[in-house]
């Protein structure tokens, strides 16, 4: 990449709380620094680093970070920063409820206005488990604030009795495993203890590794950092390392506006589809590249989708390995370097161009990052379903499905929402068989609320005991990205505003073809014109608070669930531009 013009000090965004001669204001805040314990050659003069912190005693995929900032900060002042520790919002995946896709938004806006409202000349932000990452980077995306992400980083294997087991992935398996009579208790209250070893996020490539991944493609860290396992050392020498470079992003300014291109939102799709990633990414980029004016649709992905093998064999869309043998296989830039072909390698990252960040990249194991004549799937992991059931699309990944049931017709059995499912399914007199195809409504953006990672139906007991483990699944909700199966999602519009998924009763006729890219409810239009006019909307989730805003704002999931007042385009003022 071509050298930068590196600004002059006064130039720094900083320079205008702590620079700028003469005023009442600069010197009221230098008295305030004193208070803080310190000198003018300490800050004045240097870029600010803001070091956006999610760590919190509950979220177990962050809780390595208390001690990451610190290394973030031992970079900063290495390379002549300043760094400030900013504790923002915690997005747990685990606890938050009733799903933290209803709060990644509140991070955006978070990350943003505080971004905007401080004298920060560049940031790092540190997050992984899920939703942080597109929270945190869509909010710096709409600040506009040269930005480092610090991915937090795979957790290690999980193990027991001699199996190595994947976060949610296994979880689930060995849960319907006990239902199904093959484990006993003491079998999974010790399996429990192996399942999460280490601080990190998620080490399957579920949404976590997904959207770090994605966050690394689109060239918004340094080279291989979200392959490195959270407790690791290198993930030290990472963090220490973005933070050097923030200094230097806030000295040449480079802004997310000018790496978060088309060809980097292209690219990011290209890397999720290829490694077999989580359907949430579909929301999330979309989200993302709306902040970063990048027109992104559903259509993308399935366009894409066709032109990218699944090279990296990690659970849930692979059979066998997890993130800790993608790392040693090379990690990111191994599994770049196999696509390079379809990448854009000249576009700008945080650390020079894409191809800059490639160098040197080499696959150290054929069978975790496949060549592309030997594939894990030979299409990318996620097609876009389009029908009268899902007028404005629906997702599902079909690599993690059972290849018999994508094309399928069988007879509906709906569940007007998620509790009475739980309450209902496993009811003998129930009628499902295994050819039948379970709807759950109510489970989408506004219904859910925060559409929640409903989308994998459980299979009822019945079932699971003649040995049944996946069936066709529809809603308007999503799916963990550590599960798996034939898992119809992201509904749109969803059934609580009157999509066509409220208008389908149990015993109606279904036809799944993933081949065709279609969902149809078979049911003659004039019937469903006649259940439209009966149709009543569900009462309001919300009164009052933040979930009456969410209400108000929230876009359905094929636009990325962001909030309208949000994704619209428009300026915001500068705190000292009046
Ligand atoms: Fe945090 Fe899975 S629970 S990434
Ligand atoms: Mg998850």
């Amino acid at each position: 990449m071509t050298a930068r013009r590196r600004l002059a000090p006064e130039e720094l965004r900083s320079h205008l709380w702590y620079g700028v001669e003469g005023a009442l204001r600069t010197w009221s805040h230098n008295a305030r620094m004193r208070q803080l314990g310190y000198e003018d050659e300490e800050y004045r003069g240097r870029p600010v680093i803001a070091v956006l912190n999610t760590w919190s005693d509950i979220n177990p995929c962050h809780v390595h970070l208390r001690e990451r900032a610190e290394a973030v900060k031992r970079g900063v002042w290495q390379a002549g920063g300043f760094p400030l520790e900013f504790p923002v919002s915690t997005l747990s995946e685990t606890y938050q409820k009733p799903t933290p896709m209803l709060y990644r938004n509140l991070l955006a806006m978070e990350t943003e206005e505080l971004l905007r409202s401080y004298p920060v000349d560049a940031a790092v932000l540190l997050g992984g488990c899920d939703k942080s990452t597109p929270a945190l980077l869509m909010g710096a995306t709409s600040a506009d604030v040269p930005s480092v992400f610090v991915p937090a980083g795979p957790m290690l294997p999980g193990h027991w009795r001699g199996e190595t087991l994947g976060s949610g992935t296994d979880m689930w398996k060995y849960w319907d495993e006990h239902r199904a009579g093959n484990l006993t208790d003491c079998e999974l209250r010790e399996l429990q203890g192996g399942l999460a070893r280490s601080p990190g996020h998620c080490m399957t490539m579920g949404t976590a590794s997904t959207m770090t991944a994605a966050a690394e493609a689109l060239g918004m860290t340094l080279p291989g950092a979200s392959s490195v396992l959270a407790v690791d050392s290198a993930h030290e020498r990472m963090a220490a390392a973005s933070g050097r470079r923030a200094v230097e992003l806030a000295w040449t300014a480079l802004k997310p506006s000018e790496i978060l291109t088309p060809d980097a939102f292209e690219d990011a799709v290209t890397t999720v589809l290829g490694l077999g990633g989580s359907t949430n990414a579909v929301i999330h980029l979309i989200a993302m590249a709306g902040r970063a004016r990048v027109p992104l649709s559903l259509d993308d992905f399935d366009r894409i989708a066709r032109t990218v093998p699944v090279l990296a064999n990690v659970r849930p869309g692979g059979q066998t390995y997890l993130m800790e043998d993608f790392y040693f296989a090379g990690g990111l830039p191994a599994f770049l370097s196999r696509i390079t072909d379809l990448l854009h390698l000249e576009r700008p990252t945080v650390n020079g161009t894409l191809g800059e960040q490639l160098e040197g990249a080499v696959v150290h194991d054929d069978d975790v990052i496949r060549p592309r004549e030997n594939p894990v799937a030979a299409e990318g992991g996620v097609a876009v379903l389009r029908g009268n059931l899902c007028p404005d699309g629906a997702v599902i990944k079909h690599i993690a499905a059972e290849q018999h049931l994508l094309k399928h017709t069988g007879p509906a059995v709906v569940f007007d929402d998620y509790r009475t499912m739980q309450r209902t399914i496993d009811d003998p007199e129930s009628g499902i068989t295994a050819d039948s195809v379970l709807v759950l409504r109510n489970a989408g953006p506004k219904g859910g609320p925060g559409m929640p990672e409903y989308g994998m139906l459980p299979i009822p007991d019945h079932l699971l005991k003649q040995g049944v483990r996946d069936m066709v699944r529809i809603s308007d909700a999503r799916m963990s990205g550590t599960s798996y199966g034939t898992c119809v999602l992201h509904v749109a519009p969803e059934s609580y505003v009157g999509g066509p998924l409220a208008l389908v009763r149990t015993g109606d006729s279904i036809t799944l073809d993933v081949g065709s890219r279609t969902l149809r409810l078979n049911v003659d239009d004039e019937e469903l014109e006649l259940r439209r006019s009966a149709w009543t909307a569900p009462p309001e989730r919300f009164e009052r608070g933040y979930g009456a805003l969410y209400n108000d704002q929230i876009t359905q999931a094929d636009t990325g669930c962001d909030f309208e007042f949000l994704a619209r385009p428009g300026k915001a003022a500068d705190p000292y531009a009046s």
